[in-house]
């Protein structure tokens, strides 16, 4: 099959399954506040640590299950570097290691369907 067929087909598809799933746009947005770290923690780097997050009011019905953490430094995300990812929300913890940054104040932002960010902590060496 010529892939220009191919790759109409794969847009059709596409199209099909937005149009399909347009009904159910009405999805539980879930991002449980973070709890630890808070304002007056501080991490070392190269340690580790617990992640928490307030699991008590989940929605029915959650659309994305698997979490990710990124650090913030200065309101910027370092996504490409995230702490943790691809671990269940439900579980409201995870245990990271503290990567090598430069000591400072930062912050982590959770996601699952959308972000939730942490209060400010530090990190030190
Ligand atoms: C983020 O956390 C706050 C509470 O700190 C909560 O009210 C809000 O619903 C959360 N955001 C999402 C998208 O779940
Ligand atoms: C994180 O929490 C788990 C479960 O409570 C515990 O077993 C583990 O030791 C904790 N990790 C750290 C670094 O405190
Ligand atoms: C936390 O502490 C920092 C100072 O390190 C402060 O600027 C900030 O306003 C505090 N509060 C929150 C909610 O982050």
């Amino acid at each position: 099959m010529p892939s220009i067929y191919a790759v109409a087909i794969f847009f059709l598809a596409a199209l099909l399954n937005l149009v399909l799933s347009a009904p159910l746009a009405v999805r539980d947005v879930y991002a449980p506040p973070v709890l630890c770290p808070h304002n007056g923690t501080v991490w070392k780097v190269g340690h580790k640590h617990n992640v928490t997050w307030d699991i008590s009011n989940p929605p029915a019905q959650i659309t994305n299950r698997l979490g990710m953490i990124v650090l913030v430094k200065n309101g910027r995300l370092d996504i490409d570097h995230p702490l943790a990812k691809g671990f269940e929300i439900t579980t409201g913890r995870f245990e990271i290691k503290v990567p090598d940054v430069k000591p400072g104040v930062y912050k982590l932002v959770l996601f699952g369907d959308s972000g939730n960010d942490s209060e400010e902590f530090r990190i030190e060496n």
